[in-house]
């Protein structure tokens, strides 16, 4: 007979099974005894709730109830009663319990009380048993399943863009290089330079910092696409909104200008939000009074004004504000903060990019709700982007959520061949290198707009948490790669 005939809690928990039996496995989260009867908390990660399963003490080894520690994994059989207790409607009699798997008090190192989220990150390996990690994970699954559904149900096609490139898409020169090479001992030319001819793929290559390029390729074929892939970018930046490995969604559709491409992204995001909000209730409530909690420990000028529920609810149902750099440098420049040099650095002139500050005020004082920035500079923007036709400016779009600053990035490309290689030129990417790309605006060009959305910022968005190195398994920051 299989050894995984069993139920799960989730489902025991959505349907009456009273007097059927059952077989539940998962890991003690506490138990409680007494001389009488143990009271034994189970979770199977099907749901954040636990079941609970009744031993009587005169049926179940002591040795057996006695191992059954917090942390611990058991399998248990019964039959389903209804609870006498308050807090659960059923309860799982135990008939037998069988312990798959002890979990020593003396040294598990999740006893049931609060720890720190800097705690758990040191045990990244065992926090996804906590109730916490359980709800952001159950969330993240939901997020990327919609994600998957929506461009599906609009006829996108889902490419796989290579994590293995030679190219730098953004042009930051932020790449974790790709070599087969011995550091130690690499060939070299004969002027002296590190010889890639002779490396694995014949050229220099890093891991991608964008699927977009590879993108554009496909949508000018397949016409409307999506990628959602690993993305790995060499920024130093030790700030809770930065991973140096992550997941990054980026459709691009051909035929669509500027505006449609706003149109979709928003429409999109709002789709993703609503799934979860709908698929995940019990999850999303979890997390709503845990950050409740956390923000009960700050001053309360720094308290958000709303809850995790009520922000995700009014991002669903309000109209995002759109606006161009130009008039958001108006509004910043004529701002309090900015009048009682309340920003770390002050908007003195246009032309200079946003810092997160700027971005957050937009969104969380000024607007109070997602803003859409469009039409930005050329030149902090990159080479990819439509210019228009004021020349000052390119056909970008970011997309801002409040508590989060940047969550989208992305623009109308520049289809047109001339003004095409012309910009890159001016910046420095090498043409010949990238032909294909440019054969694109050689060979049935169009014009065509994409963007991408930074899936973990999402995550953070949804889930409430405060630090992006809490809403992927196994986070890559500056120094950080263990597990
Ligand atoms: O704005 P970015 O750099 O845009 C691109 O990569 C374009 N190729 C997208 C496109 O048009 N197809 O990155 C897009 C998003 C950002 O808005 C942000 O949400 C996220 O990716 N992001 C990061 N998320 C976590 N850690 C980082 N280091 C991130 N860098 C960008
Ligand atoms: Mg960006």
């Amino acid at each position: 007979m299989a050894f995984n005939k069993r139920v799960k809690i989730k489902a025991l928990l959505e349907k009456d099974y009273t007097d059927q039996d059952a077989t539940i496995m998962g890991w003690v989260r506490t138990k409680r005894s007494n001389k009488n009867v143990s009271f034994i908390a189970i979770n199977d990660g099907s749901s954040i709730k636990n079941f609970q399963v009744v031993a009587d003490p005169n049926l179940i080894n002591e040795e057996i109830l006695k191992k059954a520690t917090t942390g611990a994994c058991l399998k248990v059989s019964g039959k389903i009663v209804t609870s006498q207790g308050a807090g659960q409607q059923n309860e799982l009699n135990a008939s037998k319990i069988e312990i798959l798997g002890e979990a020593d008090p003396e040294k598990y190192p999740l006893q049931p009380k609060k720890h720190s989220l800097e705690f758990l990150r040191e045990i990244a390996h065992l926090r996804v048993r906590t109730n916490t990690f359980g709800a952001v994970f159950r969330v993240r699954h939901a997020l990327a399943f919609a994600v998957h559904k929506y461009f599906n149900d609009k006829g996108f096609f889902y490419i796989h863009t290579p994590i293995i490139t030679a190219s730098d898409a953004e042009g930051a020169g932020e790449t974790f290089k790709v070599t087969t090479f011995d550091l130690k001992n690499p060939p070299l030319t004969a002027d002296g330079k590190i010889d890639y001819k002779a490396d694995f793929f014949e050229r220099e290559t890093n891991l991608t910092v964008s699927g977009q390029l590879e993108g554009e390729l496909a949508a000018m074929g397949l016409a409307d696409i999506y990628t959602f892939g690993p993305t790995f970018r060499a920024e130093n930046s030790n700030t809770t909104r930065h991973l140096a490995e992550f997941w990054m969604i980026e459709p691009e559709m051909a035929f669509y200008d500027a505006e449609d491409n706003q149109d979709l992204a928003e429409d999109f995001l709002k789709y993703i939000i609503s799934y979860a909000l709908e698929n995940c209730k019990d999850d999303i409530e979890f997390l709503d009074k845990r950050a409740q909690e956390e923000e009960s420990t700050k001053k309360a000028n720094q308290r958000s004004e709303m809850g995790l529920l009520e922000r995700l609810q009014f991002v669903v149902e309000n109209e995002f504000q759109r606006l161009t750099y130009t008039e958001a440098i108006d509004v910043l420049k004529n701002s309090n903060y900015n009048k009682k040099k309340k920003f770390q650095y002050l908007i003195e002139d246009w032309g200079v990019d946003l810092q997160s500050e700027h971005e957050r005020y937009l969104v969380e004082k000024h607007f109070k709700k997602p803003v859409i920035l469009t039409d930005y500079p050329k030149e902090i923007k990159a080479f990819y982007m439509r210019q228009n036709d004021d020349g000052k400016t390119v056909a970008a779009m970011d997309i801002l959520f409040p508590g989060i600053g940047e969550i989208v990035g992305g623009s109308q490309r520049e289809e047109r061949l001339d003004l095409l290689t012309k910009r890159m030129e001016e910046m420095n990417i090498p043409t010949e290198e990238m032909w294909w790309y440019l054969d694109t605006r050689r060979f049935g060009s169009t014009p065509h707009a994409g963007f991408g959305l930074g899936f973990e910022r999402l995550v953070l968005f949804v889930t409430g948490m405060g630090n992006i190195r809490d809403v992927i398994a196994f986070p890559r920051t500056p120094g950080h790669a263990e597990f």
